[in-house]
């Protein structure tokens, strides 16, 4: 069903009585680990709108975390997962063949960047894709016990990947001992250098120098490293972009100690950055590529791309029983189809310029926002108490999503004090003129509240 509308509407304050009442169920049954941001309970789903149980029609610029890139329910993954349900089911990919997974993989080695060979592993979710490029990576260089990833990386909450998610402490108190020889260094962030008293322009040597001059003399010997593990740019740490300087001197310093260099890119992936992957903006050549979320615009799927030669391993040391079920790969070939018919990428470089030109001039009118950064539409904004000090103003971008909520339209937050956001690929001017007067009037909302 198409939801026929050009604003949001909301017709009951959230959490209308249906809302409350499965809130109320879902409190009682579900894991209390899930982390809540707003009230909605949705009904029906389609294009860039999202309409709850009790009617109100929100304006979605979270995509389901950067799921839904070519727009909810787009008619051609529609079609296309009714076509193979009404002819296949499940089989299981690992005993037997099948020619959805073949065709998947013969394309997305050829979107992805590097000439070489390359092999491809399906799995259902991000977690699943990263388990599997850090155990290639260990199973390939067994005399190197070390993996190099970032602080504040996300990469899953599976022990594997769980080792290298330090978004929050929350992530991770509890879980100790993860997997061994994880090594953490900080994200090359511009807006908020990791070491006390040096300056913006000097984020890349400064980071790059702990891992060569610090890590790599007393700590680690880089012949003992097996891989660096990066997202290109910060996703649940709150939208940071990595500089392209440094990601292609990160990538020399692999090449110089026969380190793999796994390009995390379960969030920036497909089109979200205005390119189709976001570490193309730096020339680097990845040897593991991860991918999930909009892979298959909301049905479950995760895929770790490689060098041929890291997944040529022995049989049963790496399989699972739902991997490339056809319907979902059915589905995320027609998602491939869309972001090139449609452009999406052109699409998210353009309307990212338009929004975060919008956004910008918000921060000109409120102080608390410090920054507005992003590549495409994979933006963020992060919230101060004061420009010079930049202490995060927590309380501050918590009421900015309540009150867009509450308005009509979906934001998330991530990092510590930012929002991300991710609208659907497919928008037009029109919806960010809409979210751009609904966030003008959350963001008052937020200044009266804060006073
Ligand atoms: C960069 C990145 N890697 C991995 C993951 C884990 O994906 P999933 O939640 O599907 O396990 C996420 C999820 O947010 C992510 O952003």
């Amino acid at each position: 069903m198409v939801i026929n509308v050009s604003r949001p509407q909301i017709v009951v304050e959230p959490p209308g009585p249906k809302a409350k009442e499965w809130i109320e169920k879902d409190k009682q049954l579900l894991s209390t680990s899930l982390t809540r941001t707003a009230p909605l309970v949705p009904a029906e789903t389609w294009y860039v709108w999202v309409k709850d149980v009790d009617g109100n029609i929100y304006l979605d610029f979270g995509s389901g975390i950067a799921v839904v890139n070519v727009g909810h329910r787009h008619p051609k993954v529609v079609e296309a997962i009714k076509k193979t349900v009404d002819i296949l089911d499940h089989t299981n990919s690992c005993d037997f063949y099948h020619y959805l997974q073949v065709m998947y993989a013969e394309r997305i080695t050829k979107l992805t960047p590097g000439n070489f060979r390359k092999r491809v592993f399906f799995g259902n979710s991000g977690t699943e894709a990263v388990e599997c490029a850090l155990k290639a990576v260990k199973w390939h260089a067994r005399t190197r016990p070390y993996i190099i990833g970032f602080v504040p990386g996300f990469h899953g909450r599976t022990m594997g990947s769980l080792s290298f998610t330090t978004t929050k402490l929350t992530a991770r108190r509890g879980f100790f001992p993860m997997m061994p020889g994880a090594v953490h260094v900080p994200f090359p962030n511009t807006y908020r250098p990791p070491f006390k008293g040096i300056k913006e322009d000097e984020v890349v040597e400064a980071v790059l120098s702990y891992i060569e001059d610090y890590l790599f003399k007393y700590v680690v010997p880089p012949d003992e490293v097996a891989a660096v593990l990066i997202e290109p740019i910060l996703g649940a740490g709150g939208v940071v972009v990595a500089p392209d300087e440094f990601l292609q001197k990160l990538y020399k310093i692999t090449r110089e100690h026969g380190i793999y260099f796994i390009a995390d890119e379960v969030q920036t992936g497909f089109a979200r950055t205005g390119k189709m992957w976001a570490i193309e903006y730096s020339g680097v050549v990845p040897d593991v590529m991860t991918v999930s979320k909009a892979i298959a615009n909301g049905l479950p799927m995760g895929v770790c791309i490689t060098r041929a030669e890291l997944l040529e391993w022995d049989p049963d040391c790496h399989e699972n029983t739902l991997g490339a079920n056809p319907i979902v790969v059915s589905a995320a070939l027609a998602v491939l189809d869309v972001i090139e018919e449609e452009r999406l990428a052109d699409n998210a470089a353009k309307m990212g310029a338009y929004l975060m030109k919008r956004l910008r001039e918000l921060q000109d009118k409120y102080d608390p926002i410090g920054d507005v950064r992003g590549r495409g539409l994979m933006i963020g904004v992060e919230f101060v108490k004061d420009r010079r000090t930049k202490e995060p103003y927590v309380k501050f971008r918590n009421i900015v999503i309540e009150e867009a909520f509450k308005r009509g339209l979906i934001i998330l937050g991530a990092g510590i004090s930012a929002l991300r956001i991710q609208p659907p690929l497919v928008i037009k001017e029109e919806h960010i003129d809409i979210a751009i007067e609904i966030m003008d009037q959350a963001l008052k909302a937020a200044m009266e509240r804060c006073k």
